[in-house]
């Protein structure tokens, strides 16, 4: 039987945590390298980052002939092409994934939606009950995590409790997480997320200097790091736990 589309969201309400590069690093991987269709809907109006890293990720593909050659070869060994990257604005973004979906002939595995971090409308919050699973990164920040487990709180309680919305779950993942910091700040956290009945995922992202940079920021470079049309290098993407967190991730959405 043809398994339903899956509506994930990574998000929250601070920017810079993680969020669209999260978004591209998973989508790229289950695409690209595991087989799964993939479609991103980028609704973080203005911005539209992940439209524009599309942008910047095929000129660097046109430009360069180590990139054009590496793609070439990803595309005739997977067979399809890259996945969409698609602009919209918040309050349109449901409707415009239904009819894409009803329209198109592939089956689709994964939506991704870059969604805006303010709540200024209430098209935002619908656009988010409609998702299946949201993924909320947290970085060791008080007044991030402060906002965010209050927000995540009431969404918990209002949305999936309350029962009247197709979210399965919201899953919280430690991002940027420093080596050196005291894990205090942590502990303290974990518990309170505990407290708050919000779930919490074991991988915890360390903060790796080295996928700060987009794919079209180190074409001399050997490694791709954060790309819409490749996926992660492997040697980065362990170093980084990206494979852990793929891992849990599946396992969390059973796909
Ligand atoms: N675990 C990490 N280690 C190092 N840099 C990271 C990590 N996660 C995200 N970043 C970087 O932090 C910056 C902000 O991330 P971004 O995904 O754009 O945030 P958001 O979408 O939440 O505003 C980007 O340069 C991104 O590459
Ligand atoms: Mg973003």
């Amino acid at each position: 039987m043809k398994k339903e589309t899956l509506f994930i969201a990574f998000t929250t309400q601070k920017g810079g945590v993680g969020k669209s590069a999260m978004t591209t690093i998973t989508a790229s991987i289950l695409h690209y390298r595991m087989g799964y269709n993939v479609a991103v809907f980028d609704c973080d109006y203005p911005q539209w980052s992940i439209v524009k890293m599309r942008d910047r990720d095929t000129k660097t593909v046109i430009e360069s002939e180590r990139f054009k050659l590496l793609a070439y070869e990803q595309f005739t060994s997977i067979n399809k092409k890259a996945y969409p990257v698609i602009s919209c604005k918040p309050d349109e973004v449901i409707q415009k994934a239904e009819v894409f979906l009803k329209e198109t002939p592939i089956d689709f595995d994964f939506v991704f939606f870059d969604l805006p971090g303010t709540i200024n409308s209430a098209g935002v919050i619908n656009s988010i009950s409609r998702m299946h699973y949201i993924f909320s990164p947290i970085i060791a920040d008080r007044l991030v995590l402060e906002s965010t487990l209050a927000f995540m709180n009431v969404l918990n309680g209002v949305l999936v409790k309350g029962g009247d919305t197709g979210i399965k779950g919201i899953h919280l993942f430690w991002n940027m997480v420093d080596g050196r910091e005291k894990s205090e700040l942590y502990a303290h956290y974990d518990h309170i997320i505990k407290e708050l009945d919000l779930s919490l995922m074991k991988t915890y992202l360390p903060d790796s200097k080295r996928f700060r940079k987009e794919m079209s920021a180190q074409m001399e470079n050997r490694q791709i790091s954060r790309s819409t049309l490749f996926p992660i290098d492997r040697r980065l993407s362990k170093f980084a736990r990206i494979e852990e967190f793929i891992t849990e991730f599946l396992q969390i959405v059973q796909h």
